[in-house]
């Protein structure tokens, strides 16, 4: 395994990995503090590419400037040590520079599927998703690239992204990974107390109950939203950000939900800790999201 600073050499490798060797590449981009959840983008990408690049890199355009950018916890050390199980061949973990070079103006901003829910919540985090990816995407020119299903609206955007500026790259979602509690696996977790760690797993029960609900036919979507609501407000610790029910493809606010899957999305407060999380329902519409290769 070897870890690369300079977008040049990324390039230069994975250049010749493509030509020369006439191999695929799986790209697996993350912000570090890897867990479970980025390991088993890692297991998939290792599982179908011949060639895996996992980049580590903090993108200070995807925060805002009260946000979490500076204690974001950053451990290349202990991230390489648990690559160094899954067998990948390359840890691409560029400083700013790379990325950014001096006089950096160009930015990505994919209309519409950006300005809500998180977009809302967080101004111009999209903006600096899709500029970043568009980065790593021209650099790695991987054959797939694997997200996962815990940032739904960031899978949504990646695709419309991918599509509208024809990159050459297919996008994988891969499912949540869990704790038993069913607390979401999030690098944020680490800065969880205890107490407030235990509170969070409210959220997807609250998400389960509202499944349960639709099983058995509530198609009222404020109902289900309140339903979810109720629940997470039962748990004192918790301060609610938004519940939203949406169409799962184009995150259109849904009243009433019919055929089509319907993406349920959750942004809670715990101490000082903000958690996102979702579910989908009716995933075998046609136009379901997941996308299980
Ligand atoms: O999901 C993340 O960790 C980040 O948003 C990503 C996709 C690596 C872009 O910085």
């Amino acid at each position: 395994m070897e870890i690369i600073n300079r977008r040049q050499r990324m390039s230069s490798v994975s250049r010749k990995v493509r030509r020369e060797l006439d191999k695929t590449i799986g790209l697996v981009p993350t912000m570090g503090a890897l867990h479970e959840g980025h390991l088993s983008l890692v297991r998939e990408a290792r599982r179908m590419c011949d060639v895996v690049i996992v980049s580590v890199f903090v993108n200070p355009k995807q925060f805002a400037p009260h946000e979490d950018f500076s204690r974001y916890p950053r451990d290349l050390t202990k991230d390489t040590m648990a690559l160094s199980d899954y067998n990948v061949d390359y840890i691409f973990a560029p400083p700013a520079e790379e990325i950014y070079p001096k006089g950096f103006s160009t930015y990505v901003e994919v209309e519409r599927l950006s300005e809500q829910l998180e977009g809302a919540a967080r101004p111009g985090h999209f903006r600096g998703v899709a500029t970043v990816l568009t980065v790593l995407f021209n650099i790695v020119r991987a054959d797939f690239a694997y997200f996962g299903q815990k940032d739904a609206q960031q899978t949504l955007v990646v695709k419309r992204l991918v599509r509208d500026l024809a990159f050459d790259t297919e996008i994988v979602i891969l499912p949540t990974v869990r704790e038993d509690s069913g607390l979401a696996l999030s690098s944020r977790n680490a800065y969880l107390e205890p107490e407030d760690k235990r509170a969070a797993a409210v959220i997807y029960r609250a998400l389960s109950h509202a499944e349960a609900a639709y099983s058995e036919g509530e198609r009222n979507g404020k109902k289900i939203a309140d339903m979810i609501r109720a629940d997470i407000e039962a748990e004192p610790r918790a301060e609610i950000e938004y519940v939203s029910v949406n169409d799962a493809d184009t995150l259109e606010r849904l009243d009433r939900l019919d055929d089509r899957s319907v993406l349920i999305a959750v942004a809670a407060r715990f101490g000082k800790t903000r958690l996102i999380d979702n579910i989908i329902l009716n995933k075998t519409s046609k136009t379901g999201q997941l996308v299980m290769p």
